[in-house]
């Protein structure tokens, strides 16, 4: 089983929606995939509840989000976490303990970039304990590449070494479909070829 943490303190930086959507996608990768939702306002798990049986399924992880060693079912293929905003210090460490990998969404504003700072110093810490140069993704959400917005955000993340994986535009596509318990892989791909070509880098790291 790989596990999979989705974080960054700031709320709105597009956590659930990562969280979700790559789950999907490993669901239709017939991967079987299980999502931990730490933050309290359950938004992975609502999405769960509306997604329609008839698509590849996915499971939540019945564990409170400080349970030490929660009880997983057999043949998980891949564990994800979501989590809260403003999740630091403890909780942050504990949530690390379970991480093979680290996914961080960042909105290129220079709100979102200042309230990530401590979080980022934090992971880079440990991503030296860890040794391990690919533990960590950071993922532009909500821009597009080669616009003034994403080369701030890229002299942003120089100073902690880290690249920007891929980056994910503004879309209603993601909107729309998480009405309906989707992401964008559960829509005919002629709708929405541009999203998907921008989550290759990342299907292409997490695997
Ligand atoms: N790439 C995107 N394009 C359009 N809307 C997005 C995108 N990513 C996230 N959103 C929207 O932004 C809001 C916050 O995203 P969410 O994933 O809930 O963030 P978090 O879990 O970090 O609080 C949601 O309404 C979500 O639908
Ligand atoms: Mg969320």
């Amino acid at each position: 089983m790989q596990t999979i943490l989705v974080a960054n303190p700031k709320g709105g930086s597009g956590k659930t929606t990562l969280t979700t959507n790559l789950a999907a996608y490993l669901a239709w990768q017939n991967q079987r995939v299980i999502i931990w939702d730490l933050d309290r306002q359950k938004s992975s798990l609502d999405w769960l509840k509306l997604r329609p049986a008839e698509l590849p399924s996915i499971v939540s992880l019945d564990a409170t989000r400080d349970e030490i060693d929660p009880e997983i079912p057999e043949n998980v293929d891949w564990l994800l976490l979501d989590s809260p905003a403003g999740m630091h210090g403890k909780n942050l460490a504990h949530a690390l303990k379970f991480a093979d990998k680290v996914i961080v969404p960042v909105q290129p504003s220079v709100f979102d970039m200042t309230a990530t700072r401590d979080f980022l110093d934090r992971l880079v810490e440990e991503k030296t304990i860890r040794k391990h140069k690919t533990f960590i993704s950071v993922i532009g959400m909500r821009v597009n590449p080669r616009t003034r917005a994403a080369v701030t955000l890229e002299q942003f993340l120089h100073q902690y070494d880290l690249p920007v994986l891929t980056y994910l535009r503004d879309s209603m596509t993601y909107v729309n479909a998480a009405f309906t318990g989707r992401s964008i892989f559960d829509l005919p791909h002629y709708q929405n070829e541009r999203d998907l070509e921008q989550w290759q880098p990342l299907i292409d790291w997490v695997k």
